[in-house]
C-alpha cells in the first residue's frame, strides 16, 4: 500500500458498519415489544392452491351498489327481519341501525354502549349481538340491553365476533381472540397464535361453555338448517370447521371447507341451500409469504403499530358453498377489501364491513345460476 495514499475508510464504514448498525437498531425496534411475538403457523394446512368454484365473478363491483347509511361507519354484519322487511346492522358508534329494505333509509335503534358486530334474531324476537367490547348481548324488542356473558373459564372475551341461535335456543358464538381488541385485530392475525374460542351459551342455565379452544382467529358462526352441526370460521387458516351438536358425532370437529381463496369472516345461511362466506382479504402472494414467515409478520406488525403497514387487502368478496361445503360460486373484486358478511335477501346480497362507510349490495339477477327472486 502506498503510504502517500492512506486507505479510504469511507467505503468500509458504508458497506459494513452502517448496515450493521442499522440492523441492530431495526432489531431493537422490532423486538422492543415483547408482548407481540409472531409464531410459526401450521403452513401444511394453509399452503396449496385455493379451492375453485364452478362460477367465478371477479368484477363484483359491476353488479353492485354502494349503500351509504347516514352516520354509520363499519356496518359489519347484516341481519334481516323477514316480517318487518328491515335490516339490522351494528355501527362503529355503538348504534344498531334499522334499515327498511324498500328505501334503505337508516334509523337509529339501540346503542349498546359498545361496538356491535355479529347480529342474529333470537327465538322470541330479541336480537342477539356479539359486541366486541361488551360480550354476548341480548336486546329485547323494546330496546333493553342485557349482557348474557363476557367470559369463560376465567378468561374474559376481548373480541366477541359472531353468533347464531339453534332451534333449541342455545346460542353459539365466537371470541375471535382473548388477547387483542378489534382495533388491534390485525396484530392478532399477524402474531399467528391460536387465541380464539368457539363457545355456547345456554339461556336457561345461563351457562357459558368453551366448545373449541386454540382457534386461529375464531370468526363467523352458523347453525346448519338440519341442526346437526355448527360451522365456525377460522380466519387465519383460510378455513371453516363444523362442530357436531347432535348424533353420534356430537362434540367432534370436522373440516367444512378449507383452502378458501382468502380469509373467511362471517358465514350466513340463505334458507335456499347455500352458505355465504364473506372473504375480507383475498389470497395474495404477499400475504401467503407473510403467513409463512414469523419474521416478516413481525416487521408487518411493527409497521401496523405505526400505521405504516402496506395495504395487502384486496380481492374481497363472498364465497358460496352448498350444505356439504362444496364450492358453488365466488364473487369478488380486486378493488374490494374488508367485506365481512354476505346476507342474501331476495336476489340481492348485502355485504357489510367493519371499516367501509357503506354496505355493498350485489344484484344477483342474471349472475346466480338458479337464483330465485322471492323476498
Ligand atoms: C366492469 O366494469 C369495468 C369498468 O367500468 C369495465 O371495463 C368492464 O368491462 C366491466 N365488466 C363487465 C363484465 O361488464
Ligand atoms: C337487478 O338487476 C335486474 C336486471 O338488470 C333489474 O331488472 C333489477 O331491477 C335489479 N334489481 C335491483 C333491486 O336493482
Amino acid at each position: 500500500m502506498n503510504p502517500a495514499n492512506p486507505p479510504n475508510r469511507g467505503p468500509l464504514l458504508l458497506t459494513l458498519i452502517f448496515p450493521l448498525l442499522l440492523s441492530v437498531l431495526a432489531a431493537a425496534f422490532l423486538y422492543q415489544d415483547a408482548s407481540f411475538a409472531p409464531a410459526p403457523l401450521p403452513m401444511d394446512a394453509i399452503a396449496g392452491p385455493p379451492v375453485a368454484a364452478p362460477v367465478v365473478l371477479g368484477e363484483m363491483r359491476n353488479s353492485s351498489e354502494f349503500v351509504h347509511l347516514e352516520g354509520c361507519l363499519g356496518p359489519e354484519d347484516v341481519a334481516y327481519d323477514h316480517g318487518e322487511k328491515v335490516i339490522y346492522t351494528g355501527c362503529e358508534d355503538g348504534w344498531i341501525r334499522k334499515v327498511r329494505v324498500e328505501d334503505l333509509v337508516p334509523e337509529k335503534w339501540v346503542n349498546t354502549g359498545g361496538r356491535p358486530l355479529g347480529l342474529v334474531f333470537g327465538l322470541h324476537g330479541e336480537v342477539i349481538v356479539a359486541d366486541t367490547l361488551l360480550g354476548l348481548l341480548s336486546v329485547t324488542k323494546d330496546g333493553q340491553v342485557e349482557v348474557l356473558t363476557d367470559e369463560a373459564e376465567g378468561v374474559k372475551f376481548k373480541l366477541t365476533d359472531a353468533a347464531d341461535v339453534a332451534a333449541d335456543g342455545t346460542i353459539y358464538f365466537t371470541d375471535a381472540t382473548h388477547k387483542y381488541s378489534l382495533r388491534d385485530s390485525t396484530l392478532d392475525l399477524l402474531e399467528g397464535r391460536p387465541n380464539g374460542r368457539f363457545l355456547s351459551y345456554d339461556p336457561v342455565t345461563k351457562e357459558t361453555k368453551v366448545l373449541v379452544r386454540d382457534i386461529y382467529f375464531a370468526n363467523g358462526v352458523v347453525v346448519s338448517p338440519d341442526q346437526e352441526f355448527v360451522v365456525y370460521c377460522e380466519t387465519v387458516m383460510n378455513r371453516c370447521k363444523k362442530y357436531y351438536i347432535k348424533g353420534e358425532k356430537e362434540g367432534t370437529v370436522e373440516n367444512f371447507i378449507d383452502h378458501l381463496p382468502g380469509m373467511p369472516d362471517n358465514i350466513r345461511y340463505d334458507g335456499e341451500g347455500h352458505y355465504w362466506i364473506a372473504i375480507p382479504v383475498g389470497r395474495s402472494a404477499a400475504w401467503d409469504l407473510a403467513l409463512g414467515s414469523p419474521f416478516l409478520r413481525r416487521i408487518l406488525g411493527f409497521l401496523e403499530k405505526h400505521s405504516l403497514r402496506p395495504k395487502i387487502e384486496s380481492d374481497s368478496g363472498v364465497f358460496v358453498v352448498d350444505l356439504k361445503g362444496n364450492p358453488v360460486a365466488h364473487y369478488y373484486d380486486p378493488s374490494f377489501s374488508m367485506i365481512s358478511s354476505g346476507t342474501k335477501i331476495g336476489n340481492q346480497v348485502y355485504c357489510g364491513s367493519p371499516t367501509n362507510p357503506y354496505i355493498v349490495c350485489m344484484n344477483l339477477t342474471g349472475i346466480l345460476p338458479g337464483g330465485s327472486s322471492s323476498v
